[in-house]
């Protein structure tokens, strides 16, 4: 029946969904097309903070030393500035993504991948190019311009941009990785929540040379106070790194209640120089565009054999860095399943676990980014400028949090507090690492729930209940090197994680691998290749040395032993059991 196909998957759209969708298909050796409207990838900078958990994707996938590349290493990311122009006076800092000393700490233990900055036109390239090396189908100019699907497939038809004709492809599966007005999900149907165009915001990408204004306190981020700041965007001016510390990307908003303003090469100039605060800075504009701040998620991400993924079903300001990142996971968690019910591994009612799964997630990032874009207010109201924001009120506000009295120390001690609320948009490793999964593809283990000793936003908290994610641990492997427990696991499979006690486990998990005809490696962590010489994987194992792990090849625990296996029959069982249950067999 495979020959009735044209191809087995079919992805709409190569921005950080489509690709990294392809991507991973391509290296689990699935036919893939991805088919995209434009003749090239990204051509503006667009998302770019790329966090750790999408970092650990790439890892996963051989490309995060690409990425490392041609990315903004973590130092040079962090000193994030709140000041009333790069020139100006400064309202405060926050140590952003990790960089600061405790977060580091935090951040460091959490992950063998630390943020980097990553603009969507270096990130793309690196998706789709290794995409297609491995195998993926890629075509370019081609329209998706509708779909019908049956029981057995999708036929998709498309338009070639190039010729000009329209013809059909039928795949087993699609994936709608069209972006935020997906035309997939609009056929689809799918049920959005929320509210799109809540607010104006306008882009300019400009080239300049800042080094004499930003080199010495390093950032991604300056954020700009200035009359007309509270009006649209993202809740501040943002003059946003691109390269250091020549190219720049800069966000200013407009009143959505108006027509959208016709920004000119002249118009975009005067608000660079504006917010960098020098009249006669030489800038060269590299392009503008208008978009809006959306509030908006689909609560089912798939219809039939249609699965939609990234901003095609969250949309939502740039606050807080999850659009990209958030698009790469959503892929990470649908490929596999992709994969193994294509090639006849797993049941179809595998794949119903991806909305199950990633549906509340997207959910929760859209309500984030849009909190964090709102909680730029407490420090306007500490500066007194909340109501009227003019040159002359802000003015004084500058005075009033550097009055020399108690009145002044109040006012300090709200714009401190003011400003330590943004760790929720630029510190939010718990939005970011925290990301548990309930569904069919994930079972229970009479655990009670979960409680989380800090703040679940802020901090990330590792733990092996099942639907969480692996947590990191450095091992050692067979020539002294540091591992991570990321790097013995994934690769599209499942592997089995048990201790050196925990040998039923691990041939259990061979026979299953057999039987079933899946990929599923069994690692036991002590062995020479996965030494726990630090002892860091037995403090967050979460299980004694003879229990096990079953981990799913996107990192996230389908299954946990929390004792010894009574028996190598009955090991053998409880595991076929739980795989049979997960992979719908
Ligand atoms: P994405 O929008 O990246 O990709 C959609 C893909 O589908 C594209 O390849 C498109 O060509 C293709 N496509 C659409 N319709 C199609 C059709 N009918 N047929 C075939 N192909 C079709 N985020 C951020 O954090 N900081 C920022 O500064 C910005 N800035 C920004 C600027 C602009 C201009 C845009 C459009 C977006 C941003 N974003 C952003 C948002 C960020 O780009 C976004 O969250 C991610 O790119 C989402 O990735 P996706 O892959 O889901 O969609």
């Amino acid at each position: 029946a495979r020959d009735t196909y044209d191809t087995d998957v079919i992805i709409v759209g190569s921005g950080p969904a489509g690709g990294s969708a392809a991507l991973l298909l391509a290296t689990y050796g699935v036919r893939t097309l991805l088919v995209t409207k434009y003749g090239w990838l990204a051509n503006t900078p667009r998302s770019h903070i790329t966090n750790q958990r999408t970092m650990e994707v790439l890892r996963d996938l051989d490309v995060e030393s690409e990425a490392l590349a041609v990315g903004t290493p973590n130092e040079l990311m962090g000193d994030t500035v709140l000041c009333t122009s790069l020139v100006g006076d400064e309202i405060g800092r926050i140590r952003a993504w990790g960089s600061g000393p405790a977060s580091a700490t935090e951040f460091g233990a959490s992950s063998p991948c630390r943020h980097v900055d990553l603009p969507q036109n270096y990130l793309e390239p690196i998706l789709v190019s290794n995409a297609a090396a491995r195998g993926a189908k890629v075509r370019f100019d081609t329209e998706f311009l509708s779909l019908t699907q049956d029981d057995d497939g999708v036929a998709a038809l498309l338009k070639d941009r190039v010729r000009g004709d329209e013809f059909t492809v039928r795949a087993r599966y699609m994936i709608g990785a069209d972006g935020g007005r997906s035309a997939v999900v609009e056929q689809l149907g799918l049920p959005l929540d929320g509210q799109m165009g809540k607010a104006g915001s306008m882009n300019v990408v400009f080239k300049a040379d800042l080094s004499r204004y930003v080199a010495h306190r390093p950032s991604v981020l300056y954020w700009v106070l200035q009359p007309g700041a509270e009006t649209g965007g993202i809740g501040m001016g943002l003059v946003r790194m691109v390269r250091p510390w020549n190219e720049w990307l800069l966000v200013w908003g407009y009143d959505i209640e108006q027509p959208p303003p016709d920004v000119d090469d002249a118009t975009a100039r005067a608000i660079v120089r504006d917010l960098v605060g020098v009249p006669d800075l030489p800038v060269e504009i590299t392009s503008t565009s208008l978009w809006t701040v959306n509030h908006s998620y689909a609560t089912t991400y798939s219809s039939g054999r249609v699965y939609c993924a990234g901003d095609a079903v969250h949309r939502h300001p740039p606050s807080n860095g999850l659009g990209s990142n958030t698009s790469v996971q959503d892929a990470y968690n649908l490929a596999w399943k992709l994969a193994m019910v294509v090639r006849g591994e797993a049941g179809p009612g595998l794949l119903d676990t991806y909305s199950a799964e990633r549906a509340p997630v997207g959910r929760q990032i859209v309500e984030r980014a849009n909190l964090s874009r709102d909680q730029f207010g407490p420090i306007f109201q500490a500066l007194g400028v909340a109501e009227t924001c003019t040159e002359e009120t802000l003015k004084k506000g500058v005075e009033a949090i550097r009055a020399t009295t108690l009145e002044g120390a109040g006012l300090r001690r709200k714009l401190k507090e003011a400003v330590q609320l943004k760790n929720y948009e630029f510190n939010a490793h718990g939005v970011e690492m925290n990301q548990r999964y309930t569904s069919d593809a994930v079972i229970p283990d009479g655990s009670p729930d979960e409680v989380f000793e800090h703040d679940a936003e802020l901090f990330h908290q590792p733990t092996t209940r099942p639907g969480a994610k692996l947590p990191h641990a450095w091992l050692v492997d067979r020539d002294g090197r540091r591992i991570s427990t990321l790097d013995v696991v994934g690769k599209g499979v499942f592997t089995l994680i048990t201790g050196l006690s925990g040998s039923v486990w691990a041939e259990a998990a061979d026979a299953c691998a057999k039987s079933l005809g899946i990929g599923l490696d069994a690692v036991r962590i002590g062995d020479e290749g996965a030494r726990d010489a630090y002892g860091e994987w037995s403090r967050v194992s979460g299980v004694p040395e003879d229990g096990a792990l079953l981990v799913r090849p996107d990192g996230h625990i389908a299954w946990r032993a929390r004792a010894g296996a009574a028996s190598s029959e009955a090991a053998l069982e409880e595991l076929l059991d739980a795989l049979r249950s997960v992979l719908d067999r």
